[in-house]
């Protein structure tokens, strides 16, 4: 392993590259990685680089929003299968379904989503800040997609905005049911519960915190408590594990992995450098107005 950590880092100085890592990806995959994250602080940190190549360890829709903020450089993304299921669950032609039965309403799309769908849509948001998004838009009702139930948790939020959401879903956090929250309490008495809000709303009513990766990262982090029960992806309770071994966090119940996320290995980021692909193109003027998108919430 060795061996390749260093011809991967070789080629990140020869080539100007940098590597961004999801929280979600693999052990390994942080000893090549510049900088590690959530989606919002990726897309922060892809829209600030100077490297030439930016090379992404996460999910499809991230790269292709790097390749957004950054059009003059070069995206890669190791393995192409690494779609996001939740995104790929809205087409453009479904988007103008959508709309077009609630015309005249602000559109909010999750950055979870493909170029095409960001650029028919008002302003983006990630987990992190989708209930400051909303807000933002100061409407009666607003439109979010494609995940139902972030949307619906945005909206108990904020009690007084009618959020009317499109029925995507993520199926990697939908395994984990109220049953698992439960079991989880009992076997774990003492345990906080923290949940991602792509969970379906009958388990985030059970948690004790709901926030993104990073929310639930800095929770337990601040917390004085010693014991979590984690409700997201295996990556942040392992990732957990690593940074504060003096406590401990218990995955909700086992095998809630996203494999897409998953797919790429440190033989995949040296082969990707080395041949500098897969690379990632967006067609200009779909860019263009998808990226008007991706700025408002970037501010
Ligand atoms: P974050 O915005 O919390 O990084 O989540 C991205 C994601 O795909 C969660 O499943
Ligand atoms: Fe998409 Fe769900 Fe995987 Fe996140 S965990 S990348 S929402 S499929």
């Amino acid at each position: 392993m060795q061996e390749i950590i260093k011809k991967i880092n070789n080629l990140k100085r020869e080539k100007n590259a940098v590597i961004l890592a999801h929280c979600y990806q693999n052990e390994e995959i942080d000893n090549v990685a510049d900088f590690v994250g959530d989606s919002l602080y990726l897309s922060q940190m892809a829209a600030k680089t100077d490297a030439d190549i930016i090379l992404f360890a996460g999910v499809y829709f991230m790269a292709q929003t790097a390749k957004i903020l950054c059009p003059d450089k070069r995206v890669l993304l190791p393995r192409l299968e690494s779609g996001c299921r939740m995104a790929d669950m809205i087409s453009l032609t479904q988007l103008r379904e959508f709309k077009s039965k609630y015309p005249n309403i602000p559109c909010v799309c999750y950055i979870n989503s493909t170029a095409e769908v960001k650029a028919e849509c008002d302003i983006c948001c990630t987990s992190s800040n989708a209930v400051k998004v909303v807000k933002s838009l100061n409407a009666e009702e607003v439109l979010f997609l494609p995940d139902t139930y972030l949307g619906k948790w945005v909206e108990a939020q904020l009690g007084n905005i009618k959020v009317i959401t499109y029925p995507g879903f993520c199926p990697t956090h939908l395994q984990i049911r109220p049953q698992d929250i439960e079991d989880a309490r009992k076997n774990y008495p003492n345990a906080l519960v923290l949940a991602h809000p792509e969970c379906h709303q009958s388990v985030t009513k059970l948690a004790d915190y709901v926030g993104s990766t990073t929310g639930i990262m800095k929770f337990a982090a601040e917390s004085k408590e010693k014991q979590f029960i984690i409700a997201t992806e295996k990556g942040v309770a392992d990732r957990l594990q690593r940074d504060y071994p003096e406590k401990e966090f218990i995955l909700v119940k086992e095998n809630i992995i996203c494999p897409n996320m998953k797919w790429h290995t440190l033989p995949d980021i040296l082969n990707s450098l080395e041949r500098e692909e897969h690379e990632i193109e967006v067609d200009k003027q779909t860019a263009s107005k998808a990226l008007k998108c991706i700025e408002r919430m970037l501010g």
